[in-house]
């Protein structure tokens, strides 16, 4: 019988936005990954291609994030059928771009499209997070949750989820460099501390408080004062070369907030247009090659939309 091809591109985000370690994150434009899928007859999940991350990541369908979250899917709903996925990795993984939930999130838009939707886009969301788990051995949902629906996402509770979709002004532009070093998430997190102070936690939920009234209210000026992490950033900043010298380039030039994506290595100013962006990204780009440190720069704005959805004849 013949099936039915569809192609589903998912985005990269930027989870935590500075002060909200594990409970923010935006949507990009690019980059992302592509899955391409088609249901089988043989009642098997099969990985038929990868391409795109060098050989290195597994074949097993076991253990591979995309035919590992479609199986999850598929548990889920009680259907039993067989399905054939191509995994396109248009994006570098270790990077701090939410490479993995870009992944699970095209593999979890494609399955649920073949099947005629099931589960809505937020009932696909705890299925994207255990592969998050899957790749990093934690559940956490900035990247998977703006990955998924697209735009700027407050996590406000885990336990239960609760997912809330932020407005945000519409001229912001976002720079990202991802210098050439990696950084697994799974190290990234492990070398956090597991207590922290009052005086450190007050500054904390100040900024987390003032982003998030910056955003819904369109001022840009409080988005910039309150993009400051006093938590996390101080102990993975260490990790990424140059970190405040990039950053000092970045408030200098007009940006108005500077910080890690996710865990890193790559790192995020927030503009209020592209060619402050643009010309930040090149300056910073500059500043790694004087230390022999290659890197990728991407300009985009909030991507609102989330994955694109394309059926292939
Ligand atoms: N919130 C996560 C972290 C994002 O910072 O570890 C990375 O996947």
């Amino acid at each position: 019988m013949q099936h039915k091809r569809i192609s589903v591109f998912a985005p990269a985000s930027v989870a935590n936005v500075g002060c909200g370690y594990d409970i923010l994150g935006f949507a990009l434009h690019e980059p992302g990954d592509r899955v391409i899928m088609q249901l089988n007859d043989t009642g098997k999940v099969t990985l038929d291609r990868v391409e795109g991350d060098d050989g290195l990541l597994p074949r097993d369908p076991g253990k591979n994030i995309v035919s590992a979250v479609v199986n999850y899917f598929l548990k889920k709903t009680g259907i039993t059928q067989g399905v054939s996925i191509e995994l396109y990795k248009q994006m570098p993984f270790g990077s701090g771009l939410g490479s993995s939930s870009a992944s699970a999130v095209a593999g979890l838009v494609a399955i649920n499209e073949l099947m005629g939707t099931p589960l809505t886009r937020e009932e696909l969301l705890p299925l994207a997070m255990e592969g998050e788990r899957l790749a990093c051995g934690n559940a956490h949902a900035d990247n998977v949750a703006p990955a998924l629906l697209g735009g700027l996402v407050l996590i406000r509770s885990y336990d239960p989820l609760d997912v809330i979709r932020l407005p945000y002004p519409e001229n912001l532009y976002v720079g990202i460099l991802y210098p050439h070093v990696e950084i697994p998430t799974l190290e990234a997190r492990k070398i956090l501390k597991t207590n922290i102070a009052v005086t450190d936690a007050i500054k904390q939920w100040g900024n987390i408080a003032g982003l998030v009234t910056g955003f819904c209210t369109q001022n840009t000026e409080l988005i910039g004062r309150s993009l400051e992490d006093f938590i996390i950033e101080p102990v993975r900043a260490m990790l990424i070369p140059r970190f405040y010298e990039m950053r000092k380039i970045a408030t200098d030039h007009n940006a108005l907030g500077f910080g890690i994506s996710g865990s890193g290595p790559s790192v995020f100013t927030l503009c209020q247009n592209k060619e402050t962006a643009r010309k930040i990204l090149l300056l910073l780009q500059e500043l790694l090659n004087k230390d022999g440190i290659g890197s990728t720069p991407y300009l985009s704005a909030i991507n609102k939309t989330g994955p694109l959805v394309e059926w292939i004849n």
